[in-house]
């Protein structure tokens, strides 16, 4: 069983899909482990620790790819549109396992199964307990959440504990953080540590208590409408319940200082939470990080990849790829959940890889399989 970690291309990403610490495991398992020369470089692994665990390095994406049976990936691979066909250098039969985006890109299941490619999308992974340690989603939103309030506190042009010195005595900074899911819950236990006063909302009533036992208080619409999907996700509230939501924000979010918002709606553009209306009552100097950019925004103003500032000295910030910012981190996590997900699935004996098709972790991921699309969201159209 030969295993490819090709460098990832796509813009503003720095991750990489294994570490010298995960190749070293997969050795353990029976596997050779190629890696395209610089593929670490930018998380701080080098080629040199690669080959330290075992791994054999590649000069290019083609030679590292052309005889791999698995192919380890964070970002789904370049398209012949982008510059470079990488699934082109995929051996047919070959297992591509990814942060595939499926549901955004469509389009690109049919070049997997065209290829002969089982391809494997892993944010489609069901939310069960046995997959907790293979989740990417969460691996990577608990990051961003941390990482957010850091860079909330680095535009705020103030502190963020209370400080009483003999020149006067600093208020603590007020934290509002909207949707408490993994990034939410980290971003309320990081803005505490580091002496905010903070509350938090949610349309899954089920958060309060997970908000108030991380010492911040639950400000939520009263409402008998649930948010929750029987998956656990959120989904999308009435015009009613999104009126009032709307005034309770309103009326609260003029006293913040820090805003962090990482509302989702999955397979939707993600809901408006802080409205122009909002933002034009914020203090000056305030700051809002919108984690949800990438999927439209929460804001109405804020930008992917820039930090705007209002007329009303309002600064929204709009990074790109967050988890990438901490790459060294994220990088490790994100390994191991790979590692996670294929341990189980490898032959002891043989050490090759046994995808269980019995498995919901394997049904529930897979797009494509001997050339044709097997995922329901993407046979069915659904999301
Ligand atoms: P997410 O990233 O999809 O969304 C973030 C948060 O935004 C969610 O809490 C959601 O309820 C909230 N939200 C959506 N629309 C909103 C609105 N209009 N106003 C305010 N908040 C809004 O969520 P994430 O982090 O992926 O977690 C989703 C669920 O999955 C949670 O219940 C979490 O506990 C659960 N989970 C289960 C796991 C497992 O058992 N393997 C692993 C990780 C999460």
């Amino acid at each position: 069983m030969k295993i490819a970690i090709p460098r990832e291309r796509r813009e503003h990403e720095r991750r990489v899909a294994a570490t010298p610490d995960t190749v070293k495991k997969f050795i353990a398992l029976g596997a050779e482990v190629v890696v395209e020369t610089g593929a670490g470089d930018a998380s701080s692994f080098s080629d040199a620790d690669y080959e330290a665990a075992g791994a054999v390095i590649a000069a290019d994406a083609a030679s590292a790819l052309q005889s791999a049976d698995i192919i380890l990936k964070i970002q789904r691979p370049l398209t012949a549109a982008e510059g470079l066909d990488e699934v082109a250098l995929m051996k047919k039969g070959a297992v591509l396992i990814g942060h595939l985006a499926a549901l955004q890109n469509r389009e690109q299941a049919a070049d997997y199964a065209r290829a002969g490619i089982t391809a494997i999308a892993l944010e489609l992974l069901p939310r069960i307990s046995r997959a907790q340690s293979m989740d990417i989603l969460s691996s990577q939103s608990n990051l961003a959440g941390y990482k957010a309030v850091l860079d909330a506190a680095a535009e705020y042009g103030r502190a963020l504990p209370m400080m009483m010195t003999a020149a006067g005595t600093i208020a603590p900074a007020k934290c509002f953080v909207m949707g408490v899911g993994v990034a939410g819950l980290q971003a309320i236990a990081t803005a505490r540590r580091l002496g905010a006063i903070v509350t938090a909302t949610d349309v899954r009533a089920a958060t309060k208590e997970q908000v108030e036992s991380l010492g911040a208080k639950f400000v939520m619409v009263k409402s008998d409408e649930t948010g929750e999907t029987a998956g656990g996700y959120a989904k999308e509230m009435s015009e009613d319940y999104k009126q009032r939501q709307a005034a309770l924000v309103f009326e609260h979010i003029k006293k913040q200082d820090i805003v962090i918002t990482t509302a989702l709606i999955p397979g939707r553009t993600a809901p408006i939470l802080i409205t122009d209306e909002m933002l034009a009552v914020m203090k000056p100097g305030s700051v809002i990080v919108d984690l949800a950019v990438e999927a439209g925004g929460n804001v109405t103003q804020s930008k992917l990849g820039e930090i705007v500032t209002t007329a009303n000295g309002v600064k929204i910030v709009g990074h790109h790829n967050v988890p990438s910012r901490l790459a060294s981190d994220a990088s490790a996590l994100f390994a191991k959940n790979h590692l996670n997900f294929l341990t189980p699935m490898v032959n002891k004996e043989t050490g090759a890889l046994q995808l269980n098709w019995e498995d919901e972790l394997v049904t529930g991921t897979a797009l494509t399989r001997d050339g044709s699309i097997i995922h329901p969201q993407l046979t069915e159209g659904g999301n």
